[in-house]
């Protein structure tokens, strides 16, 4: 194991030799990070079948790879929080004693790599040597993981000038689990039914085992960014959250930054890159991260936040002109596409994409290799693409990136957004009247799991902060967090981000969506801007504070008070069964809850009684 001359980390160095002898690895590589040696790993995975080129004139540079069918999705069955005690993993994640977690990986990584070359992955979630940033070092035996992490995160030699000769870094161990016998031919997606992704909060190290696919083998981003970081957040007073950031400049050049927290699959990257509509002549929207904001606060009490990613690792599907211009502008070259649909003249195609083209092609080959055409799918109701296929593209690719995206001091929020999916209750927007409601808000946020038939409500998962399968500590506690961060910047006496819950997906009587959404959203946007100026007052419901009709822009769309007041009504009879269902989240949560929450949920039954 020869580590290149600038790696002076002894520690590190250890660790490696130690991670090579348990996985037992044919060939051991140092990623440098360069050009040269992404396009050798994607030659390489083309030659191992794993990469498909894509037609260099349509897609230059680019690349398809199928997975293996049974490895599509983060697993979070299979994904465990082991901390010491059990309360601190909380009754949101699976939790394992850490020793008997270690025992039970010590024979699943023993030999794992053999037949294997174990790629070591210094990156740096953050722009390199940010005060908000921090590394972490994948090993891993998947060249696809090499070339993903080289794209999602600022990868390579440099990380090791930052780390120096003893820097702080996570250690995360990734193997697909599919160790080669001698002359053992090998799959284009080699994977295990068995699988594991284990964060050690104590000791900051994640292990993955038995899957190639997203989150469970980038450990860059839910394992460390989300599940570890929150911990490191609650440690050392920051905050690691589930939201994209965008920038908001104003006509007149004013900036606002917004960090917003969707659940998984509710359009954080269409936010995150949203067109103003006609009307907003003069506003743009800039993006800074898609999926993850890491947010310190300042001496002054400032908020600052980075995107600790330097990609997107975005659901295809859906994705299109409509939904998102700027996305689809940024797929234009150097992507990798994992389980999208192939075209005949060796193009990408997914569902959603017909409504650009006016029409589906005649024939594909979908993502699990075989012959799809309309009549195939008609028949068969089988999709062309994955619904949770995926591109990896870097940040630098999108038309719309903010210009202090890689700002070392990151960008000051000025305003949070929660939001859900529902198709009933929950207004439009609702802006909190204080910190301790905004916390409530979030807390109790949640989306519907089944399709809602038309008016009715589906089965509603609470997703806290929209943080429910990233969080890496006991929930209660991190509500807690989130009231002490609120106090510390009380305390100097700055003024604290405003804090906005969203709905965009209230349907009407007919089971449509009422509101159009997309770049639509805009106008609520200007909206929170107009409150923060002080230039809208609002009025206040039992829930917070919504806008009235009249201060909504509405240039360019024809959207009736009528169906405005479908979209902001609060249904009384509705909004006392809701705080039924936050009691239930409360009684779950109950070790630790913070006082404040079922306070501020009897606030707001008082009121719906007055
Ligand atoms: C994601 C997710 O992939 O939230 O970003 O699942
Ligand atoms: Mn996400």
């Amino acid at each position: 194991m020869n580590a290149p001359a600038y790696v002076k980390h002894a520690k590190l160095k250890a660790w490696v030799q130690d991670m090579v002898d348990l996985c037992q690895p044919d060939h051991v590589h140092w990623c440098d990070g360069s050009d040269t040696e992404y396009q050798q790993l994607c030659q390489q995975l083309v030659e191992a079948g794993t990469f498909t080129p894509l037609n260099a004139h349509k897609r230059p540079h680019s690349f398809l790879a199928r997975s293996d069918p049974s490895d599509v999705a983060r697993v979070e069955d299979r994904t465990y929080i082991c901390s010491a005690r059990k309360e601190d993993a909380g009754p949101t994640n699976n939790w394992m004693d850490p020793q008997a977690m270690r025992d039970t990986l010590q024979p699943l990584f023993k030999g794992c790599m053999k037949g294997r070359t174990l790629y070591v992955v210094p990156f740096s979630m953050g722009p390199l040597g940010s005060p908000i940033a921090h590394i972490g070092i994948e090993l891993s035996d998947s060249a696809y993981v090499a070339v993903n992490q080289r794209i999602m995160t600022r990868m390579g030699q440099a990380v090791f000038e930052v780390l120096g000769e003893n820097g702080a870094f996570v250690p995360c161990v990734h193997s697909v689990g599919a160790p080669l016998a001698p002359g053992q031919q090998d799959v284009a997606w080699p994977c295990n039914p068995t699988k594991y992704i284990v964060h050690f909060p104590q000791t900051r190290e994640i292990w993955s085992y038995g899957s190639g696919y997203g989150g469970n083998a980038l450990l860059g981003k839910k394992c460390f960014a989300l599940r570890i970081a929150s911990t490191m957040g609650r440690d050392q007073g920051w905050l690691a959250e589930h939201m994209l950031i965008l920038g908001l400049t104003s006509p007149q050049g004013k900036k606002y930054h917004v960090a917003a927290a969707f659940p998984s699959a509710c359009g954080k990257t269409n936010f995150s890159m949203l067109v103003p509509p006609p009307g907003f002549d003069g506003w743009k929207v800039t993006t800074i991260g898609d999926d993850i904001a890491w947010i310190k606060p300042s001496q002054n009490g400032e908020l600052r936040a980075i995107n600790p990613e330097a990609g997107y690792f975005g659901v295809a599907p859906g994705t299109n002109f409509h939904t998102n211009p700027n996305c689809m502008a940024s797929l234009d070259k150097n992507v990798i596409f994992t389980n999208v649909a192939l075209t005949d003249d060796g193009d990408v195609w997914w569902e959603g994409m017909e409504k650009d083209s006016g029409h589906l092609p005649t024939h594909l080959i979908d993502w699990q290799g075989k012959d799809w055409t309309p009549e195939i799918a008609r028949q068969t109701g089988s999709k062309a693409a994955h619904p949770n296929a995926r591109f990896t593209v870097a940040a630098t690719n999108n038309p719309a990136l903010d210009a202090a995206w890689d700002d070392p001091a990151g960008v000051r929020i000025d305003a949070f957004i929660f939001g859900g999916r529902r198709s009933t209750t929950v207004p439009l927007v609702t802006q909190a009247r204080n910190w301790t409601e905004g916390v409530y808000m979030a807390a109790t946020m949640g989306s519907e799991t089944t399709a809602a038939a038309a008016g009715q409500q589906g089965v509603v998962r609470r997703d806290p902060f929209a943080m429910l399968p990233f969080m890496g500590y006991n929930m209660s506690d991190y509500f807690q967090h989130w009231l002490n961060m609120g106090d510390t910047l009380k305390n100097t006496g700055a003024t604290l981000p405003a804090i906005f819950c969203v709905n965009w997906f209230r349907k009407g009587e007919d089971g449509q969506f009422v509101w159009p959404g997309y770049g639509e959203n805009m106008r609520v946007l200007k909206w929170m801007i107009d409150r923060i100026e002080g230039a809208a007052k609002g009025r206040e419901n039992v829930f917070g504070i919504s806008p009235t009709y009249e201060e909504i822009t509405w240039d360019g769309l024809a959207f009736s008070a009528a169906q405005f007041e479908s979209v902001m009504h609060i249904d009384k009879p509705a909004w006392r069964e809701e705080l039924q269902l936050h009691n239930s989240l409360f009684q779950q949560l109950a070790y630790h809850l913070p006082p404040e929450l079922p306070a501020t949920q009897n606030a707001i039954g008082l009121r719906l009684d007055a």
